[in-house]
């Protein structure tokens, strides 16, 4: 039977597919209470992900689907689909899942699937924001948390953090200044939708009924 809290907790299932470090800062924050939420699985593509040992540590269940092992991407798409309905989520969280999504699966989900990606969006979508980055001479770098539609790194914008690019900055201080951008922002936006602020309606999200910018 499942204990009041467990009811009115908001359930996700978090998507890896490597480190899993966003994993890790959801978790804490949802032990200590920051967010009203409880992570009731974890699913990656890769059976080697480290995330995977984060979650088992923390009594989490995981899963691995391996993309490898299906002949199409819309067959590995309905798997992870039946997958994550037989969990019956709140809210999915893409963090570092490291595939493209097809419109059937995010058309299924829509409103209830969010992702983290390394820069401000619209600016550097796809990989390798940190390089892209330094070779533009960009002075300003960060995260932005959005929710996923059918178009790569294009769904509505729900929160954004920036960090200044300094001239002695790599790819490698970049990638931590955003992953530590990443770790405060994730939960916040988590927590909005947890609290039920925060929607997406006719492709624009909410927060408290006001559009976000
Ligand atoms: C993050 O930088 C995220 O923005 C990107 O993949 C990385 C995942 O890092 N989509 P981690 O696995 O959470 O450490």
């Amino acid at each position: 039977m499942p204990s009041t809290s467990d009811k009115i907790q908001c359930r996700l299932i978090v998507l890896i597919s490597g480190n899993g470090t966003n994993l890790q800062a959801i978790i804490d924050a949802c032990d200590s209470g920051m967010l009203q939420a409880r992570v009731v699985a974890v699913i990656s593509n890769e059976a080697s992900a480290a995330g995977l040992i984060r979650a088992s540590k923390h009594g989490i269940s995981t899963h691995v689907i391996d993309h490898r092992t299906f002949k199409t991407r819309s067959d590995f798409d309905s798997n992870l689909m039946r997958l994550i309905d037989s969990i019956n989520p709140d809210l999915i969280v893409m963090a570092g899942f490291m595939r493209i999504l097809g419109p059937k699966i995010v058309g299924y989900f829509l409103g209830r699937i969010i992702n983290i990606h390394p820069s401000l969006l619209p600016d550097y979508p796809g990989l390798n924001t940190h390089t892209r980055v330094l070779s533009d001479n960009a002075k300003e770098h960060g995260a932005t948390v959005h929710f996923v539609t059918a178009r790569l790194d294009a769904g509505p914008i729900i929160l954004q953090k920036s960090v200044a690019v300094q001239s002695n900055d790599t790819a490698d201080t970049l990638a931590t200044k955003v992953r530590n951008c990443e770790h405060e922002i994730y939960p916040e936006a988590i927590s909005w939708f947890a609290q039920k602020r925060l929607a997406l309606i006719r492709d624009k999200a909410y927060l408290d009924g006001n559009p976000l910018s």
